[in-house]
């Protein structure tokens, strides 16, 4: 009889096991900041949603859901022990700084600094192109116009620069 019970329990463990990994992810939720032009503009840009979805996977338990960077909850711990906290993609960082083929690097290689509290991964052979491509224009629609503006110059310059190296 104890067997017999112990088995049913297995089965019932198994069962709920093979049905959790079965089942499809949860739709993910809208950020409570987003503008309603900015939900908009994702919702109608199948290449944004997959921005949005690699992100959210990702990216953002470390750059924040928003892009603000690394979560005020662990940023004090952080901090005390002399360490860098993770810094935003929004508006208020220094991403858009950068032209889109550092960008593509940065995230292709990681970055190696021994002062990271949570260092930057490499994500090479783990994301498709597409889904860096992807996910650094979803990072672009945390900035301003001007950001924008200013970092589309930047990767035309260093495109027409390579161009010439070529
Ligand atoms: C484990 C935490 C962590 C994860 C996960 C992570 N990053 Fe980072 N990321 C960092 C840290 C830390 C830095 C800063 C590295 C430095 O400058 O020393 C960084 C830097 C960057 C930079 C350069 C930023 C700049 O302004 O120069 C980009 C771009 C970036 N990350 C994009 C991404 C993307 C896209 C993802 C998801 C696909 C991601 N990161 C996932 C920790 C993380």
């Amino acid at each position: 009889m104890r067997l017999q019970v112990v088995l049913f329990v297995t089965f019932i463990v198994l069962l709920g096991s093979a049905c959790s990994s079965n089942s499809t992810p949860a739709p993910l939720s809208i950020q409570p900041t987003d503008s309603p032009e900015r939900i908009a503009e994702i919702a109608a840009s199948p290449s944004l949603q997959i921005g949005e979805q690699v992100y959210m996977r990702q990216c953002a338990h470390c750059h924040g859901y928003g892009g603000e960077g690394q979560p005020p909850s662990s940023t004090r711990n952080t901090l005390s022990l002399g360490m860098n906290t993770v810094p935003p993609h929004n508006a208020t960082g220094h991403t858009w700084q950068h032209p889109d083929q550092l960008l593509l690097e940065v995230v292709n290689a990681g970055i190696q600094n021994p002062l990271d509290h949570f260092p930057m991964p490499s994500f090479e052979g783990k994301l498709p192109d597409e889904e860096i491509t992807a996910v650094i224009e979803y990072i672009k629609l945390w900035w301003t116009d001007d950001q924008r503006d200013s970092q589309q110059l930047l990767t035309e310059r260093r495109a027409e620069t390579e161009a010439r190296l070529d």
